[in-house]
């Protein structure tokens, strides 16, 4: 088991999280054509890490994950959840997403939202995300909408 820190992410540490995003995002084996211009867009910028409510991972001093989260009340979004391939399914993205539910409620949310990469969804469902319909992607694709109650489970 990965004995990994969760602390609030930095301005600064905006690039390297950018980086993860893309590293973990390829991780599904997307074209690298698709990759490459998701890339060009900014995916988090250190004024939105100073705006949103965004946390990392990290395990012996480096940044292995990390995830946002915005307040809509009252749906708090999970807007961005990624792990570094090499830490994938070792219990990072659970620890994480426990996490978030933890700052959701305290941001006084009935619910988490987000929408999911397909090929994430059972890690959601396992999570215990029921699906609420479905979105179009900035890729242009449909991909599943999720929501976890945040009073309904406990
Ligand atoms: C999705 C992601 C964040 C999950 O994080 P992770 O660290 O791999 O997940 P964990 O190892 O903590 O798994 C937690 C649980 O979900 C289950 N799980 C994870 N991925 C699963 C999958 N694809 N199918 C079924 N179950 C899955 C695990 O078995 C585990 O169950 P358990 O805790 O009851 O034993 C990670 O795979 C990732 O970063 N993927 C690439 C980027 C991505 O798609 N991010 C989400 C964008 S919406």
């Amino acid at each position: 088991m990965i004995n990994v820190e969760i602390t609030k992410a930095q301005p600064e540490d905006s690039e390297r999280l950018k980086q993860i995003a893309i590293a973990a995002k390829r991780y599904w084996g997307y074209s690298e054509q698709i990759i490459l211009e998701w890339a060009k867009t900014p995916i988090i910028t250190p004024e939105e890490i100073c705006t949103d409510q965004v946390y990392l991972a990290s395990f012996n001093l480096a940044i292995i994950g990390w995830y946002r989260l915005k307040t809509r009340l009252p749906a708090v979004i999970l807007e961005d959840l990624w792990i570094l391939p090499d830490y994938i399914g070792k219990g990072i993205g659970r620890k994480l997403f426990e996490h978030a539910i933890k700052q959701a409620k305290s941001s006084s949310g009935q619910y988490l939202e987000l929408e999911a990469d397909p090929n994430a969804e059972p890690f959601y469902k396992r999570m215990g995300c029921q699906n609420i319909g479905e979105s179009i992607s900035e890729w242009g694709r449909a991909i599943p909408r999720m929501r976890y109650n945040l009073y309904e489970q406990d």
